[in-house]
């Protein structure tokens, strides 16, 4: 048995952050952000809100858009590098809010490369038989784990939420294939130091601002564009379909360059490439359905096209999935 994705829905938080913004507290400009990310504005979310308020309400979206009704789900997976506490998961707690209990839910630590790994887990679960509509979610505040005194990373982020459910194909669209990667060996690339167990929040972390991301985007972007160029040719020869024959490229949103250097890489037009990040900036594992979301809302993804879903992030953690329509 095969296995698609069913329905998608996002939901980003209302308050705009523009990159004016920045330039009003911070070294920065509108000119460096645009020119060096191609972003232009992110969302924050509101102080009452969390990773798993942001989560359900992409999640009833994506339930919706599937119309297997609340009780349908029989699993629920949210992939998130800013749970609203380590736990209870927000995958719990997304499902305490959709009314959803004695339905099995976990987190999944995979970095940008989250949801992705997120629908490799439910296409598999789906395959396999063990589970029959599973829900996936990536959903993230980003805004509080960066530190807004950084301009090499808080320029970078925003918040906001995407999720699908994957249910058994019907024949016609199906997830074709996927591969996932890891090297634990890049961790320091993108880490965030405190909040886990490695460090106590004394009060020297806090003033060495070691509970916010640290990044070394330079090196970042380099093996970002190599991996992700090199997964998705790994994943379209095992499938035996040739680049040429790919209708919508939907990358991780992290960096406009990133992603046009990809483009070429795979020698796809820009007009094949879905991109929103001049709106909502890095998401993390909430990019990918965002911008599937939006792309399947102004009718651009069409049933019947080849869609290839690629990621990078934090692990350091990269793969490719290709669906059918
Ligand atoms: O989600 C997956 C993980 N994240 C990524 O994949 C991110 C990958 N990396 C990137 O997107 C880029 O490396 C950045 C956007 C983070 C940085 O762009 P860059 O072209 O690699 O710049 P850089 O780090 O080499 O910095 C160039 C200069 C530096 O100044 P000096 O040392 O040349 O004087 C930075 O201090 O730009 C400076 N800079 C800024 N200037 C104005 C860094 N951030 C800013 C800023 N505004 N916000």
């Amino acid at each position: 048995m095969k296995a698609c994705i069913r329905g998608v829905g996002y939901y980003v938080p209302e308050e705009v952050l523009t990159n004016q913004y920045f330039e009003s507290y911070l070294d920065t400009s509108d000119e460096w952000i645009t020119q060096r990310t191609g972003i232009k504005e992110r969302r924050r979310a509101s102080s009452w809100e969390n990773t798993s308020d942001l989560g359900a309400k992409a999640a009833e979206r994506a339930i919706k858009a599937a119309g297997v009704g609340r009780d349908g789900i029989d699993l629920i997976v949210c992939a998130t590098a800013t749970p609203d506490m380590p736990f209870p998961s927000a995958a719990c707690l997304i499902g305490a809010k959709l009314g959803l209990k004695g339905v099995p839910a976990f987190d999944l630590a995979a970095g940008c490369t989250g949801f992705v790994y997120g629908l490799a887990v439910a296409s598999s679960f789906v395959e396999s038989g063990r589970f029959r509509n599973v829900l996936v979610v990536g959903s993230e505040i980003l805004t509080r784990i960066v530190d807004p005194m950084d301009r090499s990373t808080c320029v970078l982020f925003g918040d906001g939420a995407g999720a699908a459910v994957v249910s058994p194909s019907n024949g016609a669209s199906e997830i074709l294939g996927f591969k996932l990667h890891a090297d634990g060996g890049y961790g320091e690339l993108l880490y965030l130091p405190a909040r886990g167990t490695a460090l106590e929040l004394t009060e020297e972390v806090l003033e060495k601002r070691l509970h916010y991301a640290k990044m070394r985007g330079n090196e970042l972007f380099k093996i970002a564009v190599r991996e992700m160029a090199n997964v998705s040719i790994e994943l379209l020869d095992e499938l035996g379909v040739g680049k040429e024959e790919v209708d919508w490229l939907v990358p991780h949103q992290a960096n406009i360059r990133i992603i046009s250097t990809l483009a070429k890489r795979l020698g796809l037009p820009m007009a094949k490439v879905v991109v929103n990040i001049q709106k909502y900036g890095n998401t993390s594992a909430a990019s990918i359905p965002i911008a599937l979301g939006e792309a399947l809302e102004q009718g651009r993804i069409k049933s019947g096209d080849l869609v290839l879903l690629v990621a990078f992030g934090a692990g350091l953690t990269w793969g490719a999935m290709l669906i059918r329509w």
